[in-house]
């Protein structure tokens, strides 16, 4: 099984893209670690679509969507929302291609330093990733990273709510092959 993950973030320190690689590595397949920064595209407008088209970087990042067979996706919430970087880049690919995230399964995860721990961007997600074909089967939000996770996650609740999670994903995955 070919895994692609990150974290909807540019930060060089992404809590999310930490939870995403951790996330991915609870599945045993070939794992694609990518960095939004790779496909760093310029920030959005129609203007720029008519006059220079579609940028290389999206059309890179859809087709690594497409030959992945797994997808792990942690997101970043910037007041409230997407981050501004995973929006641009969404907001690019589905002009190319409204199938964005191309029906391959999805975990959908995310992580704050507050209590809430992203769940306002994970709803947000939730609701919009299967516009563009996203088959999300498993969502989880991790709270208050920094004291709920050291290499793993340390609260043990949290952890075995996480561990049911990855269970069922297993299970539904495997019915999917
Ligand atoms: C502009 C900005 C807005 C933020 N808004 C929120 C927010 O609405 N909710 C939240 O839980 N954290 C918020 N944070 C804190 C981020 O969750 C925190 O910076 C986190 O590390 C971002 O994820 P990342 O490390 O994957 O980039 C915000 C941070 C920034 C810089």
């Amino acid at each position: 099984m070919k895994i692609l993950a990150f974290g909807a973030s540019t930060s060089k320190s992404s809590i999310n893209q930490q939870f995403a690689h951790f996330a991915a590595h609870q599945f045993e397949g070939e794992i694609n670690m990518i960095d939004l920064n790779d496909f760093e595209m310029p920030l959005f407008s129609v203007d720029k679509e008519k006059e220079n088209g579609y940028p290389e970087e999206g059309h890179e990042l859809l087709e690594v969507i497409e030959n992945s067979d797994f997808l792990v996706i942690s997101m970043t919430e910037h007041n409230g929302s997407y981050s501004a970087a995973f929006k641009n880049t969404l907001d690019w690919c589905s002009r190319i291609n409204n199938d964005v995230f191309a029906g391959k399964p999805m975990l959908l995860i995310s992580t704050s330093p507050g209590k809430m721990g992203a769940k306002f961007v994970l709803e947000s997600a939730l609701s919009r990733f299967p516009r563009h074909n996203a088959n999300i089967i498993g969502h989880f939000s991790l709270p208050k990273f920094e004291d709920n996770f050291k290499d793993e996650i340390i609260n043990e609740e949290l952890r075995n709510e996480f561990n049911d999670l990855i269970e069922n994903v297993k299970e539904t995955l495997a019915k999917i092959k």
